[in-house]
Order: C-alpha cells, then structure tokens, then sequence
C-alpha cells in the first residue's frame, strides 16, 4: 500500500492553488521539511495553477503542466475554488482532471476526533474512521451530455460508471487499510444496491469476491442514507468505509463536520499502482470568506503532508506530526491564532 522508496530526495509538485491555500500550503511544507530530516528531503516545483492563472489567460491544466508535473514524485495541493469563476470550470478542469489523468482511484480520507476538539454531537464517542472513496469513476466519470439545453425540452444525462477493475482497486485497498489499522478491522462497504442496482450488484460482487482473501476483516453494508443516520449517531461504529465517488464525497464532508470541521480533515488521492504521483490535500476549500486574513488553520494541511511521508513508507515521521499536531489541538485547540503561529506551535514540537 505504501510506495517504498529508496530515493533520499523526493521530488514534489506544490499547487497551493487559490484562497486560503496558498496560506495553509507553506505552513505545511516547513512541518514537511522538518518533521523528514534525516530521513528525505524535499524539492519543491511550484505551479501556478488556480483561479488567479485562469482569469489571467484563460489557462487551467496545459499539456506541458500535467506533463511536468508527471515526473515529480507527489503534488501537494492547496485548495481550488474562486467565486469569479463559474463553479465547475476550476473543479472539472483542475481538481477532477489531475485526479483522472494521474488514475488516483483511492481517495483516502481518515477522520478523526481530536482530543480537545468539540464536536457538535452531544456523545461522539471515540471516533476514528477512514473513509476509502474511489476517485475515478461512478458519477464524477463526465459521462453523459445534456441536448437542446435553454429549450423546454433540455435533456440530461450524467452517467454513474463503475468498473469491475475500479471498484475492485478501491475495495482492496480498504481491505487492506482495516488490515493495517489499529482498529475493529471491518470494512462498511456504503451505496444504495436498493436503487442503483446495476452499479450497487457490481460493488456487492466485488465485495464478496474481495473479502474472501481478508478473512480476518469482517465486512457489512450500508445504505447511503441510513449511513448518515449512524455517522450522526453513532459514528465510533465505523472502521474503514468504502464507497463510490459521489457518496464518499458527501460522506467525508460529513466526517468533517462530526469531527469539529474540515479544518481538522487531510485526504490522500492515490495512484495505487504507483505509476503516476499521489496527491496530498486537505479537504477544506479555498475559503473566500477567510481568504487573505491569514486565520486559516493549516493543521488539515500539515495533516495532509503526514499522509505523503506515510505513503512513501516514512512513518516514524508520518507519526512525528501526528503527534505534534495531536499535542498542539489538545493545548490550543480554543485559542485565537493566526495561521503561521499555528504552523510554528505544531513545527516546534517536532
Ligand atoms: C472534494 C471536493 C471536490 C469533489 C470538488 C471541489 C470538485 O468537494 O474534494 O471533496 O467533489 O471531489
Ligand atoms: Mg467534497
């Protein structure tokens, strides 16, 4: 699951984007760069990418910046989104597209409930979850078309794609992570096989295929809907979820919140294969609203740069984050600081 590496300079893409990205993304490179010494070293390539670049000439993702950026080892990725621009164009251009052309069908996003975070349930219980959303398929595929749009007759179409090789790809992978967890070493596979059930019977099928070769990791099913039920109610349940695209992207905005914000939440988009570069972002956005006062919180960021180290198989110093960033909310959690004080509280107790 992890890329072993021999390389003593790993080299990586930085796309701090638009927003608060821009913020976040130093902070986390600095913890990076420390929290790796002696260990691996980072050489970093940054790429104008984002809103700003588009609105200046009109360019998201040219061929020569996705072949650049290819040959790195990783990208970094703050945040995407500006609301100059029309929603999509950034996200199916940018976003969607790395996650596509690099095939990250693993999109890894853990959530935890940090000791000195509120969350707005009233008894969260101990919750530490990972959600494993496959990256390249189901209703994010681009598939469809809408026909004589701004007549009352408009057609759409958006086509849900699933492949045996995908689901399978993402199912394993979760497997493989309950295997490794420190947890109940189950996998909750979440869809809704009552309704879609060509794509819901393909992932079933998968699943029982799949478990038979993990018979130490048990395995239920949850409807989409119900699972919102039980992750508001009762979400230490969950161990590992697996699910397609577009669930896992309302579901790990959801983690978020029950665990006191997405400012707390990293993802993984991972090439499983090890072919093209994973991408580390946090799942927050780019934040207008906040953007340019430097109050953002950076710890989803400096989380996500946890999660490149312990894709590349570094995780004594993956863990040397974690615990700087555990020990930090536990202290600061409530205190008003800036973006960079926070980047330097958490780098200093590395
Ligand atoms: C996410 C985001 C993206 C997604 C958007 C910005 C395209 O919501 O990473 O969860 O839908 O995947
Ligand atoms: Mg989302």
């Amino acid at each position: 699951m992890t890329q072993q590496t021999s390389k003593k300079i790993l080299n990586i893409a930085v796309i701090a984007g638009d927003g608060i990205g821009k913020e976040v993304t130093p902070e986390a490179q600095a913890v990076l760069d420390k929290a790796a010494q002696g260990d691996v070293s980072f050489n970093y390539t940054d790429y104008d990418l984002g809103a700003e670049r588009y609105l200046r000439d009109g360019t998201l993702l040219t061929d020569e910046d996705l072949a650049s950026i290819g040959e790195k080892d990783a990208i970094l990725l703050g945040a995407v989104g500006d609301p100059r621009v029309t929603s999509g164009i950034l996200e199916r251009g940018l976003l969607i597209k790395l996650r596509f052309a690099f095939d990250q069908g693993v999109n890894l996003r853990p959530s935890k409930l940090y000791p000195g975070v509120s969350s707005p349930l009233k008894n969260p219980g101990d919750i530490d979850f990972a959600v494993v959303r496959e990256g390249t398929e189901g209703l994010y595929s681009g598939m469809g078309g809408i026909i004589r749009r701004g007549t009352d007759q408009a057609i759409a179409t958006e086509i849900s794609m699933n492949t045996e090789f995908g689901v399978e790809r993402a199912v394993r992978y979760a497997f493989e992570l309950a295997r490794k967890r420190d947890g109940k070493k189950n996998v909750t596979m979440v869809n809704k096989t009552n309704v879609l059930v060509h794509a819901g019977a393909l992932w079933l099928d998968v699943m029982e295929k799949v478990a038979k070769d993990y018979p130490d990791v048990t395995w239920d099913y949850l409807h989409a809907d119900a699972c919102t039920i039980f992750m508001a109610t009762n979400p230490s349940r969950f161990d590992v979820i697996v699910t397609d695209n577009l669930f896992g992207d309302v579901l790990t905005d959801l983690a978020g919140a029950v665990v006191g914000g997405i400012g707390y939440s990293a993802s993984a988009n991972i090439n499983v294969a090890n072919e093209h570069p994973s991408m580390f972002e946090p799942i927050h956005g780019s934040a207008p609203d906040i953007a340019g006062k430097s109050i953002a919180n950076p710890t989803a960021a400096i989380v996500s740069v946890a999660m490149l180290l312990e894709h590349f198989g570094y995780d004594a110093a993956a863990n040397r984050i974690h615990r700087a960033v555990e020990a930090d909310i536990a202290e600061n959690a409530s205190k008003k600081r800036s973006t960079h004080q926070i980047g330097q509280d958490i780098l200093n107790r590395l």
